[in-house]
């Protein structure tokens, strides 16, 4: 994903608005605070003209020292409270960043996740968020504050003395100038430094989603490398973030340098010419030594913000994924539910605009109850219908229904809660082996547990197991054997009392034993739900009451093991190479 192939959206101060809307008056709150903090400030200067005033007129300095005591410690208080509450208001906004891109990222449609790199999703949400704090206290509240306090500031100079201010001024807008060069420089910077996270959160994902592969090929170091460079680019841009916003800051630091400078050499002058007395030369330092901080803060807001922005930006591309409508859950079909019927009529499809397509026109019924099994070589786009009756992807034409109802017209939830979908490769999450089982029906009862984890198969490893059900798998259930995989995702699958059960049967992972118990089973569940089976296994084709042969995206025949035998020359040859293999 990359900013090219996005089309813009509203600018990033928009965004980050957005996000700080709800926390609004606890912003304010902190605002307040600090702008406060630095009124206690700002008087400080004028009770020390009155302490110089009093000392040269011989009066009583004690109530003078006493208000400049509590302004002091006013200024501490107010400051440490203001800084507790901008902080949290800033973890407020990232906490509902990193929300709001969870929640999306998970109803993004499996089309947009394939086009994406997950790693780099990732660094958006845990990443680039929390980039957000620093946009939220130092550029928004340095900007309000820091912009009120500079020009109640220069208010209190104009009072003093204008002559003065016009000097200051003159300096001020000099260093302006520079800064307008630096800043975009800074924004730059921190887009790539972000992207370069990005991509080392992609290439550490592909590595640790791999590794056994990884170590297997001795590609270690290659991966490594990939690893390094982009850590080093991140670290490159960074630093030359780092460059731009140092020179920034010494700008203004270096302004405020020739501002004290030249102000104390024009008002020397003035003092000497007796324009303005010494208390006010004083008074007017002090000014320009207070106008130091508000500066800073705003120069560093500005800064802050070019990093902010890049941040902004890529949270913003992820929010501009393709997703699903949020819509609430969908109740689990009764145990007694019907089973459904399924159709596809002249179905094509193809994985994106710039592929070939899969599927050319597939069409095949399958009446509710009883087991289909779908047949072909590999390739064939057999898992693409699965695909496709989940909606994870539309098709391009065609239709299809469920009980003669177009998928297109299902709420989605809905939709899916009627299916049981055992992939191929059986993905496990890591966790228990409980929280899996029940991962897509979290009321199931121990009975209905027990009872699916025997006719899976999988009690005699649930009693060997130190912990049972509570044992934990492991990243991708890697503790777990393929076999062992395959039966917990079945499992998963008949936990949720599907109308519709989908079952992608991975080519050579359960052993005879098992395989026929869980034929059994499938055939069990056939007598009450629809079936429907990729079959790699002529024991599995042999049960089927129907077989749906599929080679190329099309549909080529339709028929029982025995009819399609001498009627379809492909399905004759795969029965007598691929599933003879398996026919023991
Ligand atoms: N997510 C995807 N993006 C792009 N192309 C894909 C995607 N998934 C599958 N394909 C392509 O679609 C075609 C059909 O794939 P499909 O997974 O449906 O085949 P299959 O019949 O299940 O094969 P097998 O028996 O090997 O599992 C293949 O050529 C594959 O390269
Ligand atoms: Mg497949």
């Amino acid at each position: 994903m990359t900013r090219a192939d996005t089309p813009t959206g509203p600018p990033p101060w928009r965004l980050l608005l957005g996000y700080v809307r709800p926390h609004r008056w606890a912003l304010l709150a902190g605002a307040v605070l600090s702008l406060v903090t630095g009124a206690t400030g700002l008087l400080l200067p004028l009770v020390a003209r009155e302490l110089i005033d009093d000392l040269s007129h011989d009066r009583a300095i004690a109530s003078a020292l006493l208000l400049m005591t509590a302004l002091v410690v006013a200024n501490a208080t107010l400051g440490a409270i203001g800084s507790y509450v901008l902080r949290r208001t800033a973890e407020s906004v990232v906490l509902g960043a990193r929300r709001a891109l969870s929640s999306y990222l998970l109803r993004l449609r499996v089309a947009a996740v394939d086009r994406s790199e997950p790693g780099d999703l990732m660094a958006r949400i845990t990443s680039d968020t929390t980039l957000l704090r620093e946009v939220t206290t130092d550029s928004l509240v340095g900007l309000g504050t820091g912009g009120l306090t500079l020009v109640a500031t220069v208010v209190m100079m104009g009072l003093v003395d204008p002559v003065l201010l016009g000097v200051t001024m003159a300096v001020v807008f000099g260093a302006g100038t520079v800064l307008g060069v630096i800043v975009p420089r800074i924004n730059r910077a921190s887009r790539q430094a972000q992207d370069a996270v990005g991509a080392m959160g992609a290439s550490l994902e592909r590595v640790l989603g791999a590794l056994r592969t990884v170590k297997a090929s001795g590609a270690e170091h290659r991966e490594e490398r990939t690893l390094h460079a982009a850590a080093e680019e991140s670290w490159r841009q960074s630093v030359r973030a780092a460059k731009w916003s140092a020179a920034a800051g010494n700008t203004a630091g270096l302004a405020m340098q020739i501002a004290f400078i030249t102000v104390l050499a024009v008002g020397g002058a003035r003092v000497a010419t007796g324009a303005i007395d010494i208390g006010t030369l004083v008074a007017f330092l002090l000014y320009v030594f207070y106008l130091m901080s508000p500066i800073q803060s705003v120069v560093g807001a500005i800064t802050q913000y070019q990093a902010g922005a890049a941040a902004l930006g890529r949270i913003q591309e992820a929010l501009r994924l393709p997703a699903e409508p949020r819509s609430p859950a969908a109740a689990l079909p009764a145990d007694d539910a019907e089973p459904a019927a399924l159709a596809f009529a002249d179905v094509r499809f193809r994985y994106a605009d710039d592929l070939p397509y899969v599927h050319h026109g597939v069409t095949f019924a399958v009446p509710p109850r009883g087991m289909t099994a779908f047949v072909g070589p590999s390739g064939a786009g057999k898992t693409t219908v699965f695909s496709l009756i989940e909606r994870f992807y539309d098709p391009e034409s065609g239709t299809i229904t469920l009980d003669g109802r177009d998928l297109a017209d299902w709420d989605l939830p809905r939709l899916r809660s009627a299916i049981g979908y055992v992939e191929q490769d059986a993905p496990v999450l890591s966790g228990s082996l409980r929280d899996n089982l029940l991962l897509g029906n979290a009321e199931t009862d121990e009975d209905t547990i027990t009872r699916v984890v025997k006719t899976t198969r999988l009690d005699g490893l649930v009693a060997r197991l130190p912990d049972g059900l509570d044992t934990l798998v492991g990243h991708r259930g890697t503790k777990l054997s393929g076999g062992e995989r395959q039966r917990v995702a079945i499992a998963r699958a008949l936990l949720r009392r599907p109308r519709l059960l989908l079952l992608d049967e991975a080519t050579s992972q359960l052993d005879a034993v098992n395989e026929a118990a869980l034929r059994d089973t499938v055939a069990d569940v056939a007598r009450t739900t629809t079936v429907l089976v990729v079959a790699h296994r002529l024991s599995t084709v042999t049960m089927a009451d129907r077989i749906v042969v599929m080679d190329a995206g099309r549909v080529r025949a339709v028929g029982t093991h025995r009819e399609l035998v001498t009627a379809d020359p492909l399905y004759a040859e795969l029965a007598a190479t691929q599933f003879l293999a398996t026919a023991d």
